[in-house]
Formats: C-alpha cells, structure tokens, sequence
C-alpha cells in the first residue's frame, strides 16, 4: 500500500471512533481529509449527530459541503474528542504538527478537548523528533527578527512560501520552520520558543496525545498513552 492508501485506512478506521451527540474536533491535512469524508457519510447514511469544530479553514469548509455541523471553538464548552495528523511521534507519544500551518489552531482544540486522537501513517513515527523542521508560527510585524535570534541559536530557520511568497497560516501569521535535525530535549526546546516574543506558537506537541491510530504494511495499529485506555 502506498502512503496515501495508509492515510485513507486510518482516517476511515478512526471515523468510527466518533458517537453520537459528540462534539468532535477535526484536525487538518490530507489524512484528516479521509476522516471528514467518512464522517460526511456517517452523517449521511447513518443520520450520525454531531457537532464539530475545526482546526483550519479548510477543514471547516470540507465538513460543511458535507452537510456536517461545524461551530466556532468559542461556541462549544468543550470538545469530547479530536482528531487530526501528525508530521512525526515519537515512542513517548510527543510529536511535531504544522506542516499544513495549521499547528496554532490545532492546539487550542486539542487542548480544549477531552481526548485526542491522531492518525498518521507509518512513516511519521520515528524513534527521536526533529527531522522533519520544526514549524513556528509567528506574528509578521518583526519576524526578521526572530529569523535572526533563531539563526544566531543555530536553529536553522527558513521562512515557509508558496510561489515565491510567504506562506500566512488562516490567522494571518508568517511561518518560520527550524531545521534541527535532531531534538534532544523536546520540552527545554518547546519552554524557550514560547517565551520568544514574535513566537505564537511552536508545532510541538507534548503530552498531548492519548490515541494513535498507525496504517502499516501489516494493517493498522493502535497505541495507547501510558495511563488511557483505547476507546470502544
Ligand atoms: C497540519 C498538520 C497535519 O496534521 C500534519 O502536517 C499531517 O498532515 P498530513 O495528514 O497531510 O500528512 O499538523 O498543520
């Protein structure tokens, strides 16, 4: 199977994982897009009743042309359940979002929500973080600035674009990925980036995540935090 059939198993396989009257939070990138499809056809088929709230423009427009109710974060109280992607997990459940730059708005939900899910494919887990860049999201008014503090720690920044421009996440903000090869002290790392001013927020995910779900070769598998239990 290729990686976009392994995306498609664990986003359809994760679908089932939502209840009724349960407010979900959906993630976004191409994996999640799987489960919005499949929770499009729950909705449909199965008069599935649910409330979502999204993590990205995208999404919210994908799950309304659906016919799948989508409400703002500030207008739930909290989120029974999210599910979204990852760009790589380590073996202690912490992980790197925001290669979709959507990290910021990830977060708020998934630290709004009950549980959190996530869906990758095998190739995103990974015995140590930091191959894949680590994304900041980051206020455009100075950004070069924090290019430079960030270039003087040796942190290898590089300003994401798309067709020669800056690529601006849906809150209007610049990215500024950091190429660190390896992160040896993810929580250290995560303590100082926040506090730089400019930053408003990092794509480490730590101690956030209860549920992977992991589309392998050998079919799927399911991981559990140290402490949860998988749901039903
Ligand atoms: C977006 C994200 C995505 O969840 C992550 O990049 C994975 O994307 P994909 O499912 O397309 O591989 O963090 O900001």
């Amino acid at each position: 199977m290729d990686q976009n059939a392994l995306k498609k198993l664990v986003g359809e396989e994760s679908a089932k994982y939502v209840k009724n009257n349960m407010v979900v939070g959906l993630g976004s990138g191409t994996t999640v897009q799987f489960l919005v499809d499949a929770l499009g056809n729950r909705v449909k088929n199965e008069k599935l009743n649910i409330t979502c709230v999204s993590t990205s423009n995208f999404t919210a427009d994908h799950a309304s042309n659906l016919g799948i109710i989508v409400k703002s974060i500030d207008d739930v109280m909290q989120v029974d359940l999210t599910i979204d992607g990852a760009d790589e997990i380590d073996s202690n459940f912490n992980g790197i979002k925001g290669g979709g730059a959507a990290h910021l708005w990830e977060k708020i939900v998934a630290t709004n929500s009950k549980k959190n899910m996530w869906i990758v494919d095998e190739s995103k887990m990974v015995n140590q973080l930091g191959t894949f860049p680590l994304p900041l999201e980051v206020i455009p008014f100075g950004s070069s600035h924090v290019y430079d503090k960030l270039d003087a720690k040796g942190y290898h920044p590089e300003f994401r674009t798309k067709d020669g421009n800056r690529v601006l996440t849906d809150s209007k903000n610049e990215i500024i990925d950091l190429h660190l090869g390896k992160i040896n002290h993810p929580f250290q790392l995560a303590d100082e980036l926040i506090k730089m001013v400019g930053v408003v927020e990092h794509g480490l995910f730590l101690n956030i995540v209860n549920y992977v779900i992991v589309g392998t070769q050998h079919g799927i598998e399911k991981l559990t935090r140290p402490g949860d239990q998988f749901p039903k």
